[in-house]
């Protein structure tokens, strides 16, 4: 079993311990777990390749260290909670033997359909158990998961599963969020027009909806295990084979398919999860983001099954039936820690205190935040009616690429500070650097965030683009790996995460590039050009504001237009990347060279029409002047 670090001081000690020798730090705690070969190197890497290699040739399988690992101890023990959407409906409860014998089952389910190891499966799926099942049965037996978010398009999902070349789409009839239900299996149906990679698709029956079911491609989860043997043997890994595939946005083209790879993510998901929450034995821990983020990945999934936690999943939304469903689910099950999104926490704020006063709530030890900077008010309102003023919060910074936690308090360990991710974990060396790339030293810094030395986490390359991979994390700042994220040091050496300095838009704690926002409002037949930018939001963090030229109809603002340009992003790339606000207007301000001028944008969708600095590279002035006058009308009206 991994350690618990249980004191500051002992943090202290740890964390010098993992800088003073990384590969020994590391290299011990991966022993807890089980090897069917131990490595014979800990680490080989380096940054300007950039190559990241960990326990090398050592051999193993994820799953035989969830299941194999902890049989004999925790048979009974639930592993998975399930909450299904509707409180009225029946939840589910798996043991940890119970898991197992579905995890076989379905991974002899896969192996009857053809798949083998390196293969590569898409998941679309609604929250439920058969999700967690299905990734780790690709685990079993060695194929790679890509999950998709089942809130994207189909256009979206097609994408995915193209750039993958995926031979198999797990999903499901359709799927229940609040009082909606959404026709998965026909999202599906849509995207497969255009993939031709697809051989079959599995669907699992949660909301009976009716589906076209494609002879000798689509079958029912529930017909293909009821012959299915659950006897199964793990598949022999080696540590640096790819566990899964998980995209996400970028500054720049579509989105990138993020790696990680067996050993390293299995040490560092369930290190960070152990240290950061203090899970203890018992412990019944809620994570409420959905498995197709990161956050599912590593704090729904591998992080707390590995550690031979109960991890509850919760298939709805904090909104129904009403704005207290998260508090009823912590008093249902008496849950001890709770993850959410600082957006979720706004968001119930807004919808009035009566919520969270009639629950009790009485059970929980920790909260969490991730996603995105959590303001001051939302910190304070969650820490004081949510934890009762007895909860310390994590505000944990992280991305899909790091694989966990980086930067965090370790609950009740590291004292907190409102709006600060607080320390490195141990085995992160973070650095703080101007825009020149040279390191700044010493406390109350601030500038761009990024990381010297590799952590087991660490992600890989982006599928099938090494040279995006080098372009994008290690080329801004050589021998580095730049996070994207802009961050202060303040007089504690506490870290304060700042936001994206890059292109990227955090709306509601998912990540959106601003260049895939553009690409799919340019689709639209009488656009021009566009351009998108951020701006502050009272709940979701950022909001996504579009100025769009449309040849003449921008200047009569066209009724109708803007409503068919949010139809058509959440057609090409989902909701969750629908314009707040859409400007229409006759250009765009560019410099000489024809860059469009963001800054100048950003500060007018702040409302700031005043202080754009330096615009002396502008081409044409009289364009600002014009849409300062347009922002302002329309704030009017
Ligand atoms: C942002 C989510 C401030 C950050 C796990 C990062 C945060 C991006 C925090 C990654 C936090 C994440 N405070 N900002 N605690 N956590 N971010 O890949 O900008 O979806 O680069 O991973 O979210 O988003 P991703």
């Amino acid at each position: 079993m991994i350690n618990k670090i249980a004191t500051l001081g002992g943090y202290i000690h740890e964390y010098q311990k993992s800088v003073a020798n990384p590969q020994d730090f590391w290299s011990q705690i991966a022993e807890s777990f089980y090897w069917r070969k131990k490595w014979d190197r800990v680490l080989e890497w380096d940054f300007k390749e950039p190559e990241i290699k960990w326990f090398i040739n050592g051999k193993l399988n994820i799953t035989e260290n969830i299941f194999e690992r902890h049989q004999f101890t925790r048979g009974d023990q639930p592993a998975i909670i399930w909450e299904p959407n509707n409180p009225k409906d029946d939840n589910r409860t798996l043991t940890y033997f119970e898991l197992f014998t579905e995890v076989k089952k379905f991974a002899n389910v896969l192996l009857g359909l053809g798949i083998k190891k390196g293969d590569r499966i898409a998941i679309y799926m609604p929250m439920v158990p058969e999700l967690a099942i299905s990734m780790l049965a690709c685990a079993r037996i060695g194929a790679i998961h890509s999950v998709v978010f089942a809130g994207f398009s189909a256009n979206s999902l097609a994408d995915r599963i193209n750039d993958a070349e995926a031979k198999l789409v797990l999903t499901s009839d359709g799927g229940f969020r609040g009082s909606k239900i959404t026709p998965i299996k026909e999202i599906v149906d849509e995207a497969l027009e255009s993939c031709t990679t697809v051989e079959s698709v599995v669907m699992v029956q949660r909301t009976h909806t009716k589906v076209n079911v494609k002879d000798g491609r689509d079958f029912w989860w529930h017909d293909l295990m009821n012959y299915a043997s659950d006897n199964n043997k793990a598949e022999e890994m080696d540590a640096e084979d790819m566990l899964f595939i998980l995209y996400t946005s970028g500054s720049t083209d579509k989105p990138k398919g993020i790696v990680h790879t067996i050993g390293g993510y299995m040490v560092y998901s369930a290190y960070s999860f152990k240290n950061v929450f203090q899970y203890s034995d018992g412990d019944i821990y809620f994570c409420s983001a959905d498995i197709g983020w990161i956050t599912g990945h590593s704090y729904i999934v591998y992080g707390p099954l590995l550690c031979g936690a109960t991890s509850l999943m919760f298939e709805g939304i904090p909104t129904y039936p009403d704005a207290g469903r998260y508090w009823d689910i912590v008093d249902k099950y008496k849950v001890n820690q709770f993850y959410t999104a600082p957006t979720a926490i706004r968001s119930l704020i807004a919808l009035g205190q009566e919520f969270v006063e009639n629950r009790k709530m009485d059970s929980l030890k920790v909260l969490g935040t991730v996603g995105e900077p959590i303001n001051e008010e939302a910190w304070h309102w969650y820490h004081d009616h949510v934890g009762g003023n007895k909860c310390p919060i994590v505000d944990t910074w992280w991305q899909t690429e790091t694989g966990g936690i980086a930067i965090s308090p370790l609950a009740g360990i590291i004292p907190t500070k409102p709006s600060f991710a607080t320390l490195p974990l141990p085995g992160i060396q973070p650095i703080i650097v101007d825009a020149e790339g040279k390191e700044l030293p010493g406390k109350s810094v601030e500038g761009n965030l990024c990381i010297k030395y590799p952590w087991p986490g660490i992600l890989r390359t982006v599928y099938k683009d090494h040279a995006r991979f080098k372009k994008t994390y290690f080329s801004s700042y050589e021998g580095l790996y730049f996070t994207g994220d802009g961050v202060k040091r303040d007089e504690d050496g506490y870290y304060r995460i700042l936001g994206r300095v890059d292109d990227v838009i955090n709306v509601s704690g998912h990540r959106m590039g601003t260049a895939e926002v553009e690409n799919a409002i340019n689709e639209h037949p009488l656009v021009n050009e566009s351009a998108v930018v951020g701006y502050p939001h009272p709940i979701k963090g950022q909001g996504i504001y579009a100025y769009v030229v449309c040849g003449e109809l921008s200047a009569g603002g066209e009724p109708g237009i803007t409503d068919s340009i949010k139809k058509g992003v959440t057609k090409i790339i989902g909701p969750i990347a629908k314009p707040d606000k859409i400007l229409l207007v006759d250009s765009l301000p560019k410099t000489r060279s024809g860059k469009i001028m963001r800054r100048i944008l950003r500060k007018i969708a702040e409302g700031d029409y005043d202080n754009f600095g330096d615009i002396s590279t502008l081409l044409d002035t009289s364009v600002v002047e014009q849409i300062v006058e347009r922002a302002q009308n329309k704030a009017q009206n």
